[in-house]
């Protein structure tokens, strides 16, 4: 059963139209409104080298699930289950319905360019008996000074990443992924989050963050030459089964929104050392030009505070450390005193923990100028196997 793709359910581009009665912008007519079929037809491989979900462009929503196996279950349900699973995102990617009993919320939908990604958390190892197989990079991250962690919220045996451009269709993926468990594992955490869809803006632009901020302009890229090296496991990998994987950290991080905003428009891009309207480093130039770090002002300031995050975060600062960010925006409500419940899912990718996200979040937490207007509230760390090869799950080269 195939979907039908990107026709009745095409959304339209701008409403702006001028022209309408009484200070209304007349409805465009159907014929009017510019399909964007790119964004339903948009569909990503399931079997490559590399899990898909990492270096696939951010999609609009986002859902993160970590499950742990539950009382009885071992290796035998853990193959079983990541076969369901491989299975269910190998179809939906692709725009199908689900093996069995789909639910129909995507019916209508492409695959919206869908990603479902697998890792194995520490605890997983012991569960299934597996320890031997458990890489030393699983070891649990330190523990940081200024960690609000809620336990309930972190870590976990199995998680789960789901990407897509459509909401119902990243949701259609939750429930099938979280039906799929079974008897054989239940939901321990699961966190939403969204990103800009593409249109919104008149060209692909790098995603703004909740404080307004363009973030991920210094994301290392899939063509720079030691690109690979730093954020995946090599072929030869170590252990063995983790060929092609890489480590992700997840951390929910709450934005102390209601403080953030009370700093003026000067003070705020001091905090980061970036101009917050074109991402520019404060020393000048557009989004990309290289900060000048050394530059000072008329009374010999640095123009670029000794601790604004995009110094102290800098590979060049932290012995070579980089990592991939690909993280989602959240807002799970207002807390009874109003305060937004709002912030940064922050998810790092990385050949190592030890050599990306350790020693920058070290230096973070010693008190950089965002510190102020942040709070770690969850975390995770999870080994992300490479791709599963045609005729194979994620995982099996660990399992079986
Ligand atoms: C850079 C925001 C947390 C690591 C940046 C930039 C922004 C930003 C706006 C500059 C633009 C860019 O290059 O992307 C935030 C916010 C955070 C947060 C709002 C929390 C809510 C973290 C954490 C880490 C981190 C926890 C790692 C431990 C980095 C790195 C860079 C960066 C590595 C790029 C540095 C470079 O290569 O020059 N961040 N960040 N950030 N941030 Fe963060």
């Amino acid at each position: 059963r195939r979907r039908l793709l990107g026709t009745a359910g095409a959304t339209g581009l701008a409403l702006g139209a001028a022209g309408g009665a009484a200070g209304y912008a007349a409805a465009p007519s159907p014929e009017k409104v510019a399909p964007l079929t790119s964004l339903g037809t948009g569909r990503v491989a399931f079997h490559v080298k590399h899990q898909p979900g990492i270096t696939t462009p951010l999609q609009a929503a986002g859902h993160f699930v970590a499950f742990d196996l539950t009382a009885g279950s071992g290796r035998k349900e853990a193959v079983a289950l990541l076969r369901r699973w491989s299975d269910t995102a190998r179809r939906l990617m692709a725009g199908e319905a689900a093996a069995q009993d789909d639910t129909d919320v995507a019916r209508d939908a492409g695959p919206s360019s869908l990603t479902v990604t697998f890792g194995f958390g520490h605890s997983f190892f012991a569960r299934t008996g597996l320890e031997k197989q458990r890489p030393d990079a699983l070891d649990p991250l330190p523990d940081f000074s200024s960690d609000h962690l809620d336990k309930k919220r972190s870590n976990g045996d199995l998680w789960v990443q789901i990407g897509a451009h459509d909401a119902l269709v990243a949701f259609h993926a939750l429930r099938a992924i979280q039906k799929d468990a079974g008897d054989a594992a239940r939901v321990r955490w699961q966190m939403n989050g969204f990103n800009r869809s593409p249109g919104a803006t008149a060209r692909p632009m790098t995603a703004r963050n909740l404080m307004g901020q363009l973030d991920g302009t210094r994301n290392p890229k899939p063509s720079d030459t030691d690109f690979d090296e730093r954020i995946f496991v090599p072929a030869s990998g170590d252990p063995a089964w983790m060929a092609n994987g890489s480590y992700v950290v997840v951390r929910r991080i709450r934005m102390l929104l209601d403080d953030w905003e009370k700093l003026s428009l000067k003070e705020q891009e001091d905090v980061m050392g970036r101009k917050k309207s074109t991402g520019a480093p404060l020393t000048g130039g557009g989004e990309t030009t290289e900060p000048d770090l050394e530059k000072t002002d008329a009374d010999g300031k640095l123009i670029i505070p000794i601790n604004a995050h995009s110094r102290i975060t800098r590979p060049d600062q932290n012995g070579g450390a980089a990592m991939l960010r690909r993280s989602f925006s959240f807002h799970d409500g207002f807390d009874a005193d109003g305060v937004p419940d709002a912030g940064l899912l922050f998810i790092a990718w990385q050949a190592d923990p030890l050599r990306g996200f350790v020693p920058v979040q070290r230096k973070l937490d010693r008190g950089d100028a965002l510190s102020a207007f942040i709070r770690h509230e969850a975390s995770g760390l999870f080994a992300v196997p490479g791709g599963a090869a045609e005729g194979e799950y994620v995982g099996q080269q660990l399992l079986e």
